[in-house]
């Protein structure tokens, strides 16, 4: 199969990492992002600048909230969204992706929002369609819209990220949320740390930018936000943590630990949570948890990246 060019009138834009983007992009990014969140609040809640094109959600991966997310946001800005989940095959997994990407692009949709469990995959992806495609997390290595997500719900509570103390703490080996929001965090001034034991971090994290500590009670110390991430039994072959019970007892985030970050820090954990394993529910439904507000967020900078990749910023007020 030979690849279908592109329609000539859309400005061909992917969003593959925070690592593509500039700081201007990520700026306009944010603030459209911002416009955004009136859509969802008021009764009419459909735009329509992207009237007319398609959209289609390409998921190797399970995923409620993000692929519904993705949903909601192409439909309130007016596309046709059409979700597609793709049970995983063992074998010839490069295989299947291509030939369902090229499948799906001969049908000429505007936007693919494609999710797969190999880093790497969706780049691959885009050099071969004729339309925008959204990284919606791809293995352990980017999940772009999630750290914009993130960033934008800080931003709001804190009304800054330069300069805030962020711990991002757990699981950072297996977490594409960890990557983007380590890339973006530190692109926007903030100090960024990394709590976790060293089985879970990876190799030369450090060359990140980020101060490491694997004590939670010492790297929770003077933070601003606490970003729990779930423990990813899933993608882990052999044993990563001695137990579940002890991982919490080390790692866990109740409410004694988070009494060692700031009063006011934010807790904020990107779903699904694991209650018990990485979080106590105390926190997770306490007064400092933002987490149904990164929910929140998340419809409104989906809507903000296939707006911009639309080329269609102007009419986002
Ligand atoms: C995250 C993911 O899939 O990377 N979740 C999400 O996007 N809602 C984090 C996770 O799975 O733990």
């Amino acid at each position: 199969m030979t690849a279908i060019s592109p329609p000539s009138a859309a400005p061909h834009r992917h969003l593959l990492g925070i690592a593509g983007l500039s700081l201007p992009d990520i700026h306009a990014l944010m603030s459209l992002a911002e416009r955004e969140i009136a859509v969802s609040l008021g009764r009419d809640k459909k735009k329509a600048a992207l009237k007319g094109r398609t959209q289609i959600n390409l998921f190797f991966e399970a995923s409620t909230r993000t692929q519904a997310s993705f949903e909601l946001a192409g439909k309130r800005l007016g596309a046709d969204v059409m979700n597609m989940s793709v049970a995983n095959s063992s074998v010839k997994k490069g295989e299947t992706l291509i030939d369902t990407a090229m499948t799906l692009n001969a049908m000429r949709p505007d936007i693919l929002v494609v999710r797969h469990h190999a880093a790497g995959a969706v780049a691959l992806l885009a050099q071969k369609v004729g339309c925008s495609v959204v990284n919606a997390g791809d293995g352990a290595h980017e999940h772009p819209t999630q750290a914009l997500l993130d960033a934008l719900t800080i931003h709001r509570r804190k009304g800054r990220v330069a300069r805030l103390t962020v711990a991002i703490c757990g699981d950072v080996l297996h977490s594409r949320v960890a990557r983007s929001n380590i890339l973006l965090l530190n692109a926007l001034g903030a100090d960024v740390r990394v709590v976790a034991p060293s089985t879970l971090l990876p190799n030369g994290i450090e060359q990140m930018g980020v101060r490491v500590f694997h004590d939670m009670d010492r790297g929770l110390e003077g933070a601003d936000v606490v970003m729990m991430l779930r423990l990813q039994r899933e993608r882990m072959e052999g044993s990563f943590v001695p137990s579940v019970r002890e991982y919490f007892r080390l790692f866990g985030l109740d409410a004694q630990r988070l009494s060692r970050a700031e009063p006011d820090a934010l807790v904020m954990h990107p779903g699904p949570m694991n209650r018990g394993v990485e979080i106590a529910s105390e926190v997770a439904d306490g007064p400092q948890s933002v987490i149904e507000e990164q929910v929140e967020m998340g419809v409104a900078v989906r809507m903000a990246v296939m707006e911009w990749m639309m080329g269609n910023e102007e009419t986002a007020s």
